[in-house]
């Protein structure tokens, strides 16, 4: 049997935009999904989410994508995760990239890290029709990533305090309403995704020199922009509001909106106060912070 982990991930700036190339920041952080593999005759899945294979389209095609590269007849797998689902933080990726990562190591297929992350990004393009590389990069490789140029950042010294709607969005759903934004009204769409782009390229620099107010107020902007797109909804709005008000430097919607989670950037004393304003708001807080450690192998 082998069991590996792999990390959810906030995005600091550029959802949406990435989808189009524009360049976006994203941090893995310490929330992982556990996914143990032990050769059986079939395949069966076990979670929290139900015992029924259909339930786990990813984990599925990860299961056939390996059996192209590998012989084997199926596998008992078991899920356990730390991220809630279909909320922004990347738990797909991370199911994922744990998957294949301990079919890999169970049956010594000798994929390496790059391919796969490259095998999990084409994983969610065939199930979400359109997807960008960040979330399934980010879950193997760990840390602050710029994206599409995949260059490493610097750590953050702060803290996020993300909130939970827990109210589900569908990414498919969003990056195909965004599609048809862009398609109606193209020189507008496009100013917008200029805009977010120009974010993570200031971003950059800001992280490499420690300034979080800035990059908090470049957070809120973004947020703005992302209103502008139409992927914002009341609970999350009312949650931005309320940790900016506790002192957050920044707070904004992260992954693809419509529900899901807000992200706070914090510092380490205004994390308790950030998460309780938000959980006053209606939504479920998590402090959260960056990790370095991707995709991991686990002791039984
Ligand atoms: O909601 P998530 O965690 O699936 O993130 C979606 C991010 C998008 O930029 C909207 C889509 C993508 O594939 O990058």
């Amino acid at each position: 049997m082998t069991i590996c982990s792999a990390p959810g991930k906030i995005f600091l700036c550029g959802e949406h935009a990435v989808v189009y190339g524009e360049p976006a920041i994203a941090c893995a952080i310490d929330l992982r999904t556990r996914v143990s593999i032990q050769e059986s005759l079939d395949t069966s899945i076990t979670s929290k989410l139900g015992r029924g294979i259909d339930r786990h389209p990813y984990v599925l095609k990860a299961i056939e994508r390996m059996k192209m590269l590998t012989e084997f007849d199926g596998v008992k797998v078991k899920i356990d995760s730390e991220i809630p689902p279909e909320s922004g933080l990347g738990s797909s990726a991370a199911v994922t990239i744990a998957t294949l990562s301990a079919i890999n190591m169970e049956f010594d297929v000798g994929l390496s890290d790059e391919e796969i992350a490259e095998l999990g990004h084409s994983i969610e393009v065939e199930i979400q029709g359109a997807a960008s590389p960040t979330d399934t990069f980010i879950s193997t490789m760990g840390g602050v990533v710029l994206m599409p140029s995949r260059r490493r950042l610097k750590n953050l010294d702060y803290g996020f305090v993300v909130g939970d709607t827990g109210k589900t969005s569908s990414t498919k759903e969003l990056v195909g309403r965004v599609s048809l934004l862009r398609e109606r009204y193209p020189d507008v769409v496009q100013m917008i995704f200029n805009a977010i782009g120009a974010i993570a390229k200031r971003g950059e620099h800001l992280i490499e020199e420690g300034d979080c107010s800035a990059i908090g107020e470049l957070m809120n902007i973004n947020q703005g922009l992302l209103e502008s797109l139409g992927v914002g909804c009341p609970e999350l709005s009312a949650q931005i509001y309320a940790a900016r008000d506790a002192g957050a430097f920044g707070a904004k919607i992260t992954g693809a909106g419509g529900g899901g989670c807000m992200v706070a950037l914090v510092s380490h004393d205004h994390a308790e106060k950030v998460a309780k304003a938000i959980e006053e708001a209606g939504g479920r807080a998590i402090k959260a912070r960056v990790t370095e450690v991707g995709v991991a192998t686990e002791d039984e």
